[in-house]
């Protein structure tokens, strides 16, 4: 959508995938803390995020309100609370009748509620799906889109139908993302199958309008640390919206350095826009690989129970030729001159993120073809 917002993927935090609908106005106070004081603004996360359940009565003059128990200051002193400090803030609604929290939705009061956010100094609204009236998604959140606009207010707007209507071929003009898939739950079976239903419409993400696979689960259940790493890699790399999931109000030492890992954040925020594609994939392992402003970005990840060493064949993954100098994105080193190839061992569920830089283009093919596709 061409609103002047989204130009890289938006990075913060949402509320949804550690709270549900656990959310109050305490809670999001202490995370925008939180987002300052673990310095987590300062590598790009701005957004502060509600998902659903913040919402209360509609008035008989079919003004939306917040829950007076749970928000009793409102949305609005938020929202300030957010840019004091130097944050975006960003609400939800929903498409249809009921959020999927039973709360009211926008359907019928899209320009009402547009201008009660816009008037509450609201970023970005996410904008759900859950018990509309069956009309088609794409007129739905058209609707919404124009309401937005005509506020004056730039907003970026988070398109959530979970990829039933192929919002790939119409949401570029509607949305600044849309998500891609159903949601996402912090297991490992999770995220892989998520992963595995984006290679088809990575050429869809650019700026402007990006693919949305779910919102982030690091930090969140029983990942290990490889998993959480291989997620986030493969997330930013993906030009996902870059949406925090966890308490950060009491954040482990992995997962912080996990987000903030600056190097990764780098690949998500690179101007050029581009995601990667999945250039070879078995039951074992997937590569993925995609052009940077600066050079390419690899990503090796092993699916396997035990570690692996992974070769990247610069021919054939990548279309390019001589030399080329390897830095790895996790290690934070550079490995040195390769000419044909690069292998690493991976650890399980773990993943090497390679940034290549140097080497010639051999053909105008874009690699996109699977060596071995038996899983796809
Ligand atoms: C479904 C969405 O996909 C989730 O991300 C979350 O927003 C919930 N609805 C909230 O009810």
């Amino acid at each position: 959508l061409d609103n002047g917002l989204g130009r890289t993927p938006p990075m913060g935090w949402n509320s949804w995938n550690r709270f549900h609908c656990n959310i109050n106005e305490n809670l999001i106070k202490q995370t925008a803390d939180a987002l300052i004081k673990y310095g987590l603004d300062e590598v790009g996360y701005k957004y502060l995020n509600m998902d659903d359940c913040w919402e209360g009565e509609r008035d008989e003059q079919g003004y939306i309100h917040a829950s007076n128990v749970t928000f009793p200051s409102g949305i609005k002193a938020l929202a300030d609370y957010a840019h004091s400090k130097g944050l975006l803030f960003g609400i939800y609604s929903d498409a249809g009748y009921l959020t999927c929290a039973r709360r009211p939705g926008s359907l019928g009061f899209e320009e009402q509620d547009a201008k009660t956010f816009a008037s509450w100094e609201i970023d970005y609204l996410k904008y759900d799906n859950c018990n509309n009236n069956g009309k088609p998604e794409e007129d739905r959140y058209k609707v919404m889109r124009d309401a937005l606009n005509a506020t004056g207010r730039p907003i970026f707007y988070s398109i959530c139908e979970w990829g039933r209507s192929a919002p790939y071929l119409w949401a570029p003009s509607v949305g600044n993302s849309w998500r891609t898939t159903g949601d996402i739950h912090p297991t490992w079976p999770s995220i892989l199958g998520i992963l595995q239903r984006q290679h088809r419409i990575t050429k869809y993400a650019g700026p402007g309008g990006w693919n949305d696979p779910d919102m982030l689960q690091v930090g969140n259940g029983k990942l290990t640390v490889d998993e959480q790493k291989s997620h986030f890699s493969l997330w930013a790399a993906l030009k996902s919206p870059l949406l925090l999931g966890f308490d950060i109000r009491n954040p482990s030492h992995d997962t912080l350095e996990i987000v903030k890992n600056t190097e990764i954040i780098a690949i998500n925020q690179d101007p050029l826009g581009k995601s990667v594609n999945i250039v070879k994939s078995t039951s074992y392992l997937d590569i993925w690989v995609g052009k940077l402003s600066d050079g390419h970005v690899a990503l090796l990840l092993n699916k396997d129970e035990s570690p692996t060493t992974i070769k990247l064949d610069f021919a054939k993954h990548v279309n390019i030729r001589g030399e080329i100098l390897v830095r790895d994105l996790w290690e934070h080193e550079d490995k040195g001159i390769y000419v044909n190839s690069y292998s690493c061992e991976v650890p399980k569920h773990g993943i090497a993120v390679l940034k290549l830089f140097g080497g010639t283009k051999i053909n105008d093919f874009t690699v996109q073809y699977y060596d071995h596709n038996d899983n796809l």
